[in-house]
């Protein structure tokens, strides 16, 4: 495991990334009811933007450095809940959004597998008793954690694409969960240099005949194979009418990172073959 995520906390496919994240829980926590979040590669929650890894790549500086400077809104709870922890020069990872969002009465399970980010992990939420850490393989756990008792709620993958199998991998995951929680929704992010990765974790699915599939696409420049253009995120059992907010949000990204060259889009998954 060689990945680390502090190089790239806060660059523009983590806004993107959090930005829809937060529209989600916008959205379920819109009923009373208590959902649950399961947020299978969780990372460290909390990001420090001085630190020498952030510094080293300037990502964050170009991400939601940009898009704060940018003085835009962008629709959804995403920059309200992201400034408390930019002010004071963090940057929050999903588990950390999805906490401030979260209710009394609904819970996250965070899954860390590098042994160092799992106890960073578990002392950033050791006061929060809402958030369970799990040192554990997020992909055993996502078949494992589902159906939850609380029928409610979103199952976040966020890999980081080491191995080269990884996308078949996510997607065959993803068709057997959603077989055993057939309404949970279910997100996962991947990384376009190319449309590969999209294509590999989408074929499962199509394969299955999974319904209510959409695929969400930003990208700051055309690919081109290389350069990381920009990033989707595979979408299971949307809330109902988010295609609107995510339409209007990728819209309002590209202005606030000023990608002129840039393209959002909103497809449904049978489009994606
Ligand atoms: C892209 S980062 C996650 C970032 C986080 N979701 C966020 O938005 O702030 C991917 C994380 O997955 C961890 N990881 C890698 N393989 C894993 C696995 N099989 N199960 C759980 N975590 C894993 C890595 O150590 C890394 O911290």
């Amino acid at each position: 495991m060689n990945y680390r995520h502090a190089y790239h906390a806060g660059n523009h496919t983590e806004v993107f990334k959090h930005a829809v994240l937060a529209l989600i829980l916008d959205r379920l926590r819109q009923k009373p009811a208590p959902f649950m979040v399961l947020d299978t590669h969780a990372g460290l929650g909390l990001y420090d933007l001085r630190s020498p890894e952030a510094l080293k790549t300037g990502e964050a500086a170009a991400g939601i450095g940009a898009v704060l400077a940018s003085g835009r809104e962008l629709p959804g709870p995403y920059l309200s809940v992201v400034r408390p922890f930019t002010d004071r020069g963090l940057y929050p990872g999903s588990p950390a959004i999805a906490a401030a969002m979260l209710r009394a009465h609904d819970r996250i399970a965070a899954c860390e597998l590098h042994p160092e980010d799992v106890a960073v992990l578990r002392r950033n939420f050791r006061d929060d008793r809402r958030v369970a850490v799990h040192h554990r393989n997020g992909y055993e756990a996502l078949l494992a954690l589902i159906p939850p008792p609380e029928r409610r709620g979103l199952v976040f993958v966020d890999p980081p694409y080491e191995k080269t199998d990884e996308a078949e991998r996510l997607g065959r995951t993803l068709a057997a969960a959603v077989r055993k929680w057939p309404t949970g929704i279910f997100a996962a992010w991947y990384p376009i240099k190319d449309d590969a990765i999209g294509r590999a974790i989408a074929r499962p699915l199509v394969e299955a005949g999974v319904p209510g599939c959409l695929k969400v696409e930003l990208l700051r420049h055309r690919p081109d194979g290389e350069r990381l253009a920009g990033s989707g995120i595979l979408l299971i059992n949307p809330p109902w009418q988010l295609d609107d907010d995510l339409r209007r949000l990728g819209g309002e990204l590209l202005a606030a990172l000023s990608a002129g060259q840039g393209r959002s889009t909103v497809d449904s998954l049978t489009m994606f073959r």
